[in-house]
């Protein structure tokens, strides 16, 4: 059914009035017109109480962590530790020293492709991506498998942008590694059906990495049900900070990884003949942290969970179906990907107007979309397209934001018309 235009409200199950007034970002002008930030999948706003912990750290806490002896070094130390507690129990990690901090989701692929690839990967073995993949989980693949005599196969999808489960199967062999799994798409919003591509893969012992940068704020993670053997995101699309992600991977396979990168904090004991490492989490995480960063995160996840995670999925898609319904109607717009399964992210086209256009031409109306290959190259060579124009949305987004999107869009569309 297509919703009135009329319907302006999603369900009340978020105040959308109190959480915007908690992003101070969210009052900018840009030019004469109200910002409309719909970049989310390329980073979230911040709350300010994310602003204040980053503050409050450097104001009153700051100092190196598991070094000192000293008072400030103490209370960094729980500060940090508490922090992996908290985000732990944000993706129900069994046990707290399965969450690595790391920079971003990015530093955590790269991170399982170098370290795991060095201990299991051998000449003739094969990793397994999808079409769907952003370019931070196929590049770290190629890397490693060049290194290491492997090939990399690669899941089809349809027109839609669903993946081929058939293929998939039957992709999987004795030579499969690992496999590389984008959890939502980030440019066409396609929920992949991870649970159940994760048991078929694990019906043949193969372990599976999700890139959750897209998941982590849309959907509930939980990485106990998933099953998943390691699982990423980044803090900054989570509402934290930019430069502090997390990996969690599970314990059989992180005790078995050599160290990542070296330095201080990960060893027990340094020689210039012998050094010994430390147990995970230490082993994966070499020199000072970014001890604000992952603080601040824990306070993030505190603000985000309080909205409560069923009550944002459930604005956020009363969102997008409408996003969907409104760009649907619009003459000479296409959107691209249909999949059944979606969340977050509406991308489109529009004949005979480069994505970058529709970007700037948005933007004289202060609206945020993100226009290009959205790190996806191989996904836009599959759809025939340079680029497209997205549309990404959070719990700060309102239906009056998707109506200006429209109105300018027809804007555009009866510009290029002339
Ligand atoms: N991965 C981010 C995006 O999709 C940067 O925009």
């Amino acid at each position: 059914m297509v919703e009135s235009k009329t319907q302006l409200a999603c369900p009340a199950s978020l105040d959308i009035e109190r959480v915007r007034r908690d992003f101070p970002i969210l009052r900018t002008r840009v030019g004469n017109a109200p910002l409309v930030y719909l970049d989310n999948a390329a980073t979230t706003q911040k709350p300010q109480v994310v602003i204040e912990a980053l503050e409050r750290f450097y104001a009153e806490q700051n100092a190196n962590i598991h070094r000192g002896i000293h008072y400030l070094s103490e209370r960094a130390s729980d500060a940090y530790e508490n922090a992996r507690r908290r985000i732990a129990d944000f993706i129900n990690a069994p046990r707290e020293r399965e969450v690595i901090f790391v920079r971003g989701a990015t530093e955590g692929i790269n991170l399982v492709a170098q370290s795991f690839g060095r201990k299991f990967v051998h000449q003739g073995d094969e990793i397994l991506i999808s079409t769907l993949e952003h370019h931070a989980n196929i590049v770290p693949w190629q890397m490693m498998a060049e290194e290491r005599g492997a090939g990399i196969r690669v899941i089809p999808m349809d027109d839609r942008g669903v993946l081929d489960f058939e293929a998939f199967e039957n992709l999987l062999s004795e030579r499969t590694r690992i496999i590389g799994l984008t959890y939502i798409s980030n440019a066409l919003g396609t929920v992949n059906p991870v649970v159940d591509m994760i048991a078929a893969a694990h019906a043949r012992d193969i372990p599976v990495l999700i890139d959750g940068a897209q998941a982590a704020s849309h959907v509930a993670v939980d990485v106990e049900e998933l099953d998943c053997d390691f699982f990423v995101f980044s803090g900054h699309k989570v509402f934290g900070p930019t430069g502090i992600g997390i990996l969690y991977g599970k314990e059989k396979w992180l005790n078995e990884m050599p160290p990542y990168q070296g330095g201080g904090d990960m060893i027990r004991s340094v020689s210039f003949t012998k050094t010994l490492y430390r147990e995970i989490p230490e082993k994966f995480e070499a020199g000072t942290p970014h001890i604000g960063g992952v603080i601040a995160l824990a306070e993030a996840i505190d603000y985000f969970d309080g909205l409560g995670r069923g009550a944002v999925e459930a604005y956020e898609a009363c969102l997008v179906s409408y996003a969907l319904n409104r760009l649907g109607e619009i003459d000479g717009l296409r959107v691209v990907g249909t999949a059944p399964q979606r969340a977050s992210v509406v991308s489109f086209w529009i004949n005979d107007v480069h994505p970058h256009d529709i970007g700037t031409f948005l933007d004289n109306d202060g609206i945020a979309i993100r226009a290009g290959h959205h790190c996806a190259q191989p996904l836009m060579n599959r759809l025939g397209l340079p680029g497209t124009a997205r549309a990404s949305f959070s719990i700060y987004n309102t239906r009056e934001e998707v109506d200006q999107l429209e109105l300018s869009l027809r804007k555009i569309i009866r510009f290029f018309n002339r």
